[in-house]
């Protein structure tokens, strides 16, 4: 009789190390920019939410500092109005409590008065609300600013020694610089001031919740791992789609562009998730190891080929749902011969023992016909195939959507038998869906990011290695393309897929982007 197999040792599932809900010690939060637009859209709804859930310590209070010369009473209604803008009219009562914690100090970064008043609120609000010295500061603010208000939170004496007692830490905003040397000299600013554990860099991308199901889905499950590989994966594709043009944002964007705004940060983020190798615990340097060492395996795209790697485009008028929309160049405050781009595709190839061959494909773009993120993972055909599909034709390969946004969930597609005596091969989807499953709301990606910078959890904001690891690859992209002027800017009409260029970039490969479908049942998948 075989000898019966020992079982494995008892360890503690991902999801049991995961951390559960806490609440933070006391602190003061100091928004810098707090009557901008980040403050008004995300930082102040997102705050309400955590207090009205009970998620903020009993000792906590909100300054926000900003140019505007506003009252605490002025400062407090401007936030009121943000909320019934961007979210909902707030509970009358809940609110009250809410304003009693916000207060505002007016002052230009350039002033060092206004840092002496904030270190003489901070201690006040230490005396009177308990906020036992600790201090977050949130960077709501342009990346040419940052400079100078680190080192006027330094000159004050505002950042205590990182093992100090009570603690200081401070979130910086994306963009975190231009290219490689603006994003090490950045790095090199905050580090005269704060010790590389005080520094949270956030991308809102790592705090959605089906962001970080990548992590639970590939490491708390056993069925995915002996796939996740060269042997079964053809190719995977991500791409992150929004309908929205440029919005009020041109002065921001058009120095930017798609490669910058989001590849750099979002699509490097999810492509980290899904091609590093498991950590060996769910904590912040444990994954921020794997995620720096995967950038570190992909090839750069180099002036040599990025050409042929790469594919970059921009909006012209066109129509999305029916409506007419007015071209990137036609758009306010956007130059008449811009030349930034509000598309760009990267085939990526990460050279390690997993993924040797493999291709990546990267998109995103601005005027898309619908807004979905979602990674793909499309795995080889059968080896041998004994039966037919639909018509006589080969079956189709399996593929894992995991959908990002929106109606957030994950589908597999496979082949089924169609009823009947002689009936054929036919694709067919399982779905999971956040909503049918839990039916509870997601926290939004900041309210999750802001307790997380609170609680001193880093795990989800991006390291310094990391960073300077996404701007190596991105660089020579951004040279190449300013320098060379290759691959060509396309224009694509808005509401179509992007230029057909990023269709050539596959087609090298006889592969194509597969269209986001989200999860509403279809009888049978077309790609
Ligand atoms: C931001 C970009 O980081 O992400 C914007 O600056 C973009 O240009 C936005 O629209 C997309 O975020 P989301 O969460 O709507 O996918």
């Amino acid at each position: 009789m075989a000898a019966a197999r020992a079982p494995n040792p008892p360890t503690a599932p991902l999801q049991q190390r995961m951390p559960a809900e806490r609440t933070p010690p006391p602190l003061v939060l100091v928004i810098f920019g707090a009557t901008g637009d980040l403050a008004r859209r995300k930082l102040i709804p997102s705050l309400y939410s955590l207090f009205s859930a009970g998620l903020l310590p009993k000792g906590f209070q909100i300054i926000g500092f900003a140019r505007e010369r506003l009252t605490d009473q002025q400062f407090c209604e401007t936030m009121r109005s943000a909320l019934e803008e961007f979210t909902a009219a707030p509970v009358p009562e809940t609110w009250n409590r809410f304003a009693a914690r916000l207060s505002y100090i007016g002052g230009v970064f350039e002033d060092e008065s206004g840092f002496k008043l904030l270190a003489e609120r901070l201690e006040e609000f230490d005396a009177e609300r308990g906020t036992a010295g600790n201090r977050l500061y949130y960077l709501a603010i342009p990346p040419f600013a940052i400079e100078e208000v680190v080192n006027q939170l330094g000159r004050a004496d505002l950042v205590y020694e990182y093992d100090d007692r009570a603690w200081s830490r401070i979130i910086i905003e994306k963009p975190f610089g231009r290219d490689l040397e603006s994003a090490c000299e950045l790095n090199a600013v905050l580090n005269r001031i704060f010790h590389e554990q005080q520094i949270f860099r956030i991308d809102h991308y790592l705090g959605k919740e089906t962001v970080q199901n990548l992590l639970v889905f590939r490491f708390a499950n056993v069925v995915w791992e002996p796939i996740w590989n060269r042997q079964f994966v053809d190719n995977i594709q991500i791409t992150v789609a929004e309908t929205v043009g440029v919005e009020r944002r041109a002065g921001y964007y058009e120095g930017t562009g798609a490669l910058r705004d989001m590849v750099q940060s979002h699509l490097l983020q999810l492509l980290t998730l899904v091609a590093m190798e498991p950590p060996s615990s769910y904590d912040a340097d444990s994954i921020r190891n794997e995620k720096h060492k995967l950038l570190c395996a992909v090839r750069p795209i180099t002036a040599e080929n990025v050409g042929s790697e790469t594919a970059r485009g921009q909006y012209e008028k066109g129509t999305i749902a029916g409506d007419s929309v007015p071209a990137y160049r036609q758009e306010p405050g956007v130059a008449a011969d811009s030349t930034t781009e509000t598309f760009a595709a990267l085939r990526l190839w990460v050279d390690n023992w997993r993924w040797a061959g493999v291709p990546f494909y990267l998109r995103t773009g601005k005027r898309l016909p619908e807004r979905a993120s979602e990674i793909t993972i499309r795995f080889r055909p059968a080896p041998h195939p004994i039966l037919d599909a639909v018509d006589g034709d080969r079956p189709a390969p399996n593929l894992l959507v995991l959908r990002v946004q929106p109606e957030e969930g994950i589908s597999l597609r496979f082949e089924a038998k169609m009823p009947g005596l002689a009936g054929p091969l036919r694709p067919v989807k399982m779905h999971f869906t956040y909503e049918d499953a839990f039916g509870v709301r997601s926290p939004g990606a900041y309210e999750r990011l802001l307790l997380d910078a609170m609680l001193g959890d880093a795990t989800l904001f991006a390291r310094r290695d990391e960073v300077e690891g996404a701007w190596s690859l991105i660089t020579p992209i951004l040279r190449g393309w300013r320098e060379l002027g290759e691959p060509p800017l396309q224009t694509y009409p808005a509401g179509s897929w992007g230029p057909t260029a990023a269709d050539d970039l596959l087609e090298q490969d006889d592969a194509h982007w597969r269209r986001p479908q989200g999860h509403t049942p279809t009888k049978v998948e077309t790609e």
